[in-house]
């Protein structure tokens, strides 16, 4: 995830688009750019720092113009570096690009460009784009003259009065090339206007008098106008001081004007009250974006050899791991060991680091899993593993943090920045990149491999799909259990650790007593617990185990215990044990903790929200958790 923002005008596009990229910084902050069009040469500066840091070095330069692009990164491909920050450049420095998004299959059309004598100076995808556009606005400007095939400089040069369709249409066609995600903005030299684009990414177009805004969202505009068009799938935009032209398809399209009545905090949570809402509703993209990240033309790639080391070496994966991070390694456990037979053990950090645990480190790769990248506990585990001679590996979301100063190599979950303090977008994130991995050591026939990976790509629908049921199913469902002062979640198997999610998110954010616990296991003590006051949500999937988990249900029932039922459309036996049923997608059992996880969090959500609780910062709890 990062923030892109233009400006077209009659004022100063600096100071405008400086303000700009510090209002949605929140997007990514590992380095940042610019790119200023004026009367000479353009002006590109960019900064492996914050945005402070952008300005701070611009103070009392002479970066004049009305025209400019930015951007504030939050690393996909490349390191976070001066070199791979943004805005990136043709061969010839005229024409520069913004992109908030992944272009997947970048290195083939790197290489291609490459041939085609084209240099690079950065490790990212975007770069390609500027080249391909270049090479569109080159063919444009060969001169037509019979006889006369080859590209000629000097009529080159003379076609540089640009106009707008010129650049538009070498744009459209520079993102024919392109697979994945993108939502870009493009300036070029001589070109009084910028040419913005969107697939999969968000686009804003700020509407002003006498000049006009491009942004990734909405907060980024809202100090100059509240009058904002939302660019739609497909939407090519040609954005000029007093006019904005969109088409999609080829053809010109009308994009309603809205008036936003949010402050500038609001924006910042996309419309939502709180982050955490807002992060829920980011997890279909979340999915999305860290497939897009490993999964190449149908092959997983981490950069790391995990078929040498556990193939080749032999090594088991060890994963440790804390709170809602380490929930996820339990639930890897079941999706690594189930798809890849390769054994994994898992550890909570604190008990780990003083355990006797028997660690042949030479036998183990060592994974940190962590959202922060900042939790104590588990930097002293890996650091401990380290010790012990295994090879790291550390699973974090940011960028530069210190596991990834630790571990040996590093794999980024790609899911923007997540400020709610309870873990959710992360914890989906965390699950895919095990789907991969389970999938990257399986050892099972092609044609089924083939199957599990098109059904994964179908999780972000799936994900999607439970969230739309949001306002009928889950809201209702949470009034009720906000009545109550105890809970129990159960599941079984691969969706055990969903139960323990479940619980977890629900006790921090509503302050309800939540218990997870393994379905079967309720007969064993905590049945004494069970009255008509201490509901149990209950994860029905249906795998080898629900008939079993479908007599624990009845059990509990035979105790007078409400029970609230997360089960697969279609289901309707269930209907006739419990007392309420949150529907969700049919998966495959293996794929049933993605719908299941986005029910609950969004079911401790509604629930605390209904219980009044101050959702995105609750009590005593704190984001990165830096102590022992
Ligand atoms: C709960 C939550 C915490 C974190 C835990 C580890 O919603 O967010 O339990 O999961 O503090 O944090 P990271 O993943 O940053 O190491």
């Amino acid at each position: 995830m990062c923030g892109i923002v233009g400006y077209v005008g009659e004022r100063e596009a600096l100071p405008i688009i400086l303000e700009s990229l510090k209002r949605i910084e929140y997007r990514g902050y590992d380095s940042c750019g610019v790119f200023v069009l004026g009367d000479g040469e353009p002006k590109l500066h960019k900064d492996a720092g914050t945005i402070d840091d952008l300005k701070e070095n611009l103070i009392g330069s002479e970066y004049k113009g009305k025209v400019a692009i930015g951007h504030t990164r939050w690393a996909t491909h490349g390191a976070p570096s001066k070199r791979n920050a943004h805005p990136h450049l043709d061969g010839k420095g005229e024409i520069a690009v913004v992109h908030n998004g992944i272009i997947e299959n970048y290195q083939l059309i790197k290489e291609e460009l490459l041939s085609l004598g084209c240099k690079f100076v950065s490790e990212t995808d975007t770069e390609v784009i500027p080249h391909l556009i270049n090479l569109s606005l080159k063919k444009k400007a060969l001169p037509k003259k019979p006889g006369s095939g080859k590209f000629d400089q000097q009529t080159f040069k003379k076609s540089l009065i640009k106009n707008a369709i010129e650049l538009k249409e070498a744009v459209k066609e520079a993102l024919t090339r392109l697979n994945g995600s993108y939502a870009i903005i493009v300036a070029e030299k001589g070109f009084d206007g910028l040419v913005a684009a969107r697939k999969e990414s968000p686009l804003i177009i700020g509407v002003g008098d006498r000049e006009n805004f491009i942004a990734s969202d909405v907060p980024a505009v809202l100090e100059q106008t509240n009058r904002i068009i939302y660019l739609e799938e497909g939407d090519l935009a040609v954005v000029k001081k007093d006019s904005i032209y969109i088409e999609n398809g080829g053809a010109e399209v009308r994009r309603e004007e809205r008036l936003i009545p949010w402050t500038i905090e609001d924006a910042e949570k996309g419309g939502y009250e709180h982050f955490m809402l807002k992060e829920i509703h980011e997890e279909p993209r979340a999915i999305m974006d860290t497939l897009r990240g490993y999964l190449m033309e149908d092959e997983i790639k981490f950069g790391i050899d995990f078929r040498g080391e556990v193939e080749g070496k032999g090594k088991d994966i060890l994963m440790v791991a804390c709170g809602t991070s380490y929930y996820a390694t339990l639930c890897g456990k079941h999706i690594i060991e189930n798809l890849a037979k390769v054994p994994v053990q898992v550890g909570l950090a604190s008990e780990f680091n003083y355990s006797n645990f028997v660690l042949d480190g030479t036998k183990i790769i060592a994974m940190a899993i962590t959202q922060s990248g900042e939790t104590a506990d588990t930097l002293m585990a890996l650091k401990k593993a380290k010790r012990y001679g295994s090879k790291t590996v550390a699973l974090t979301n940011v960028l530069g943090s210190s596991v990834t100063r630790i571990a040996d190599d590093t794999i980024y979950m790609r899911v923007g920045p997540e400020i709610g303090v309870a873990a959710t977008k992360s914890f989906i994130a965390q699950l895919v990149i095990f789907y991969l991995l389970g999938l990257l050591l399986a050892k099972k026939p092609e044609s089924e491999l083939v199957e599990y990976l098109e059904e994964l790509k179908r999780m972000p629908q799936i994900a999607q799909m439970v969230l739309d049921e949001e306002d009928t199913d889950i809201q209702m469902h949470a009034r009720y259990l906000a009545k109550y002062e105890h809970a129990f979640f159960v599941g079984r198997g691969v969706n055990l650790p969903i139960a323990l999610e479940g619980a977890l998110k629900l006790k921090e954010i509503s302050y309800i007593h939540a218990e997870g616990y393994a379905a079967g296991e309720l007969k064993h003590g905590p049945f004494a617990l069970l009255t008509k006051d201490t509901p149990v949500v209950v994860i029905l999937t249906h795998d080898n185990v629900y008939e079993k988990t479908m007599g624990n249900v009845k059990e509990i029932k035979a105790r007078g215990s409400p029970v609230i039922a997360i089960a697969e459309e279609g289901d309707e036996e269930v209907e006739k044990y419990v007392d309420a049923v949150i529907r969700v997608p049919r998966t495959s059992a293996i794929f049933s903790p993605i719908p299941n996880t986005v029910a609950l969090h969004l079911l401790a959500y509604w629930t605390a929200k209904e219980r009044g609780c101050e959702i995105d910062k609750p009590r005593n709890l704190a984001k990165s958790v830096t102590v022992e």
